[in-house]
């Protein structure tokens, strides 16, 4: 085979073989297609798509590139959600699922695109390893319940490889393969229950519902086939969830709302995804496994889950605590509002990209990551401030001069011009 007529036929839109998908990922896992023609490739992958066959080839190939994981637990359950900017719903649901009985085996990422990983996040806390052995993973899972796993040269070195390139390359926006790279991890760490969180909106890979509902539909079909207790559900990425962005500062915000620090938004959603898994793992009807989930986090067992985790995989449990044993940046910047407005909106993925550029991700693939950088959130939609308050902060330690992401963080900003003064008579 070779590679130049596959590109061809996929650019051509003719569909490809089961062999010759797993061909261009045999190849490309084992150095032997360069990373110019597998780029070309998925290139386009991203313009023209691919059948419901041929993502199930890809998914399969990826998936077979390393081991299945055969873990010696009765039922363990995974949740992965498609990627959004402020998601570090993981951090939570993980520890608060493993909390309520349910062991919790995730395989993770690193950021993608505009979007953080659950991966960059965790070795935010200084020693944290995702890169465990099986044995290790399994040791942890049967003493606290809750791992996470990084890809590696023996899970999904596919997914490993192609996901670092279809970061540095633009080639992340696509059905298919976001379909195939997530597909892939879960099916190798082979857990029973699924629980996808496919977002949509601003700040997420799929703009729109109906393009995310898709993705949904064939990431369901994919993961029942395979014999799951599977449910994708499709959730509002339109404004940062949360209110921090970027590696140390989201994990400072999940420690917070583990301790019962916070309500809103960002705890609602990861009650409800918790509860899904409950559900599908048998746990109680609905009422009861959002009870469950409530009460995890209200009585600090979910946190203890956490701080366990944290210390089996080789972090300071401490940071669980003493939330300034996080890495903390050396230079800040305050956004500040430059007239009396009312928010309307964001461009989160525009949020996301300033927060890459303060250094919380990676431009070329083998960037080093600022931990402390990205940004926090002072307003939501509908606030009204005056001028002079502040939007958002800005952290960085790698970079001192913030005005190339003020402009764009306050681009990032959809308002109305108001008034606050009002006339004396
Ligand atoms: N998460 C993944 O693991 N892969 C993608 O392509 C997108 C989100």
């Amino acid at each position: 085979m070779n590679a130049v007529d596959l590109i061809n036929k996929t650019k051509k839109n003719v569909p490809l073989t089961d062999n010759e998908i797993k061909w261009l990922i045999n190849s490309y896992t084992a150095g032997e297609l360069p990373d110019y023609q597998m780029s070309a490739w998925l290139m386009a992958v991203c313009f023209n798509g691919l059948t419901e066959e041929e993502t199930l080839a890809l998914t399969y190939a990826m998936r077979d590139s390393g081991d299945i994981l055969h873990l010696d637990i009765p039922m363990t359950a995974d949740k992965h959600s498609t990627g959004g900017v402020g998601d570090k719903t993981s951090l939570i649901i993980g520890p608060t699922a493993a909390a309520c009985g349910v062991c919790m085996a995730k395989m993770s990422g690193r950021g993608l695109g505009h979007t953080g990983g659950t991966i960059d996040k965790l070795e935010s806390i200084k020693g944290f390893r995702t890169d465990l052995s099986v044995h290790e993973f399994e040791d942890i899972l049967h003493k606290i319940g809750f791992s996470v796993i990084s890809q590696s040269d023996s899970l999904c070195p596919a997914d490993k490889k192609i996901y670092a390139l279809r970061n540095a390359t633009g080639t992340v926006n696509s059905i298919p393969l976001i379909c195939a790279s997530i597909m892939s991890k879960k099916l190798a760490t082979n857990a029973d229950v699924l629980l996808l969180d496919v977002k949509y909106g601003s700040g997420a890979f799929m703009k729109s519902r109906s393009d995310a509902e898709k993705l949904a539909a064939i990431m369901e079909k994919i993961g029942k086939s395979a014999g799951k207790k599977c449910r994708a559900v499709v959730t509002d990425m339109d404004i940062p969830l949360g209110k921090n962005i970027g590696n140390a500062l989201e994990v400072e915000e999940a420690i917070n709302i583990l301790r019962g620090n916070e309500r809103g938004r960002l705890y609602e959603i990861c009650i409800d995804l918790t509860a899904d898994i409950l559900e599908l793992a048998g746990k109680g009807n609905r009422s009861e496994c959002v009870r469950m989930a409530e009460n995890a986090i209200s009585s600090g067992t979910a946190l203890d889950v956490f701080r366990k985790t944290i210390e089996l995989q080789g972090g300071n449990p401490a940071v669980c605590d003493d939330i300034s044993l996080l890495p903390h940046s050396r230079f800040s910047y305050k956004v500040k509002a430059a007239h009396d407005m009312k928010i309307s909106g964001f461009d989160t993925e525009e949020l996301g990209m300033v927060s890459l550029l303060l250094g919380a991700g990676r431009i070329e693939k083998d960037d080093r990551i600022d931990m402390s950088a990205g940004i926090v959130m002072n307003v939501r939609p509908g606030d009204c401030i005056m001028a002079g308050e502040t939007i958002m902060t800005l952290y960085s330690t790698i970079c001192s001069d913030f005005s190339e992401a003020a402009v764009r963080a306050v681009n990032a900003v959809i308002s109305e011009k108001i008034n606050y003064h009002i006339p004396l008579t």
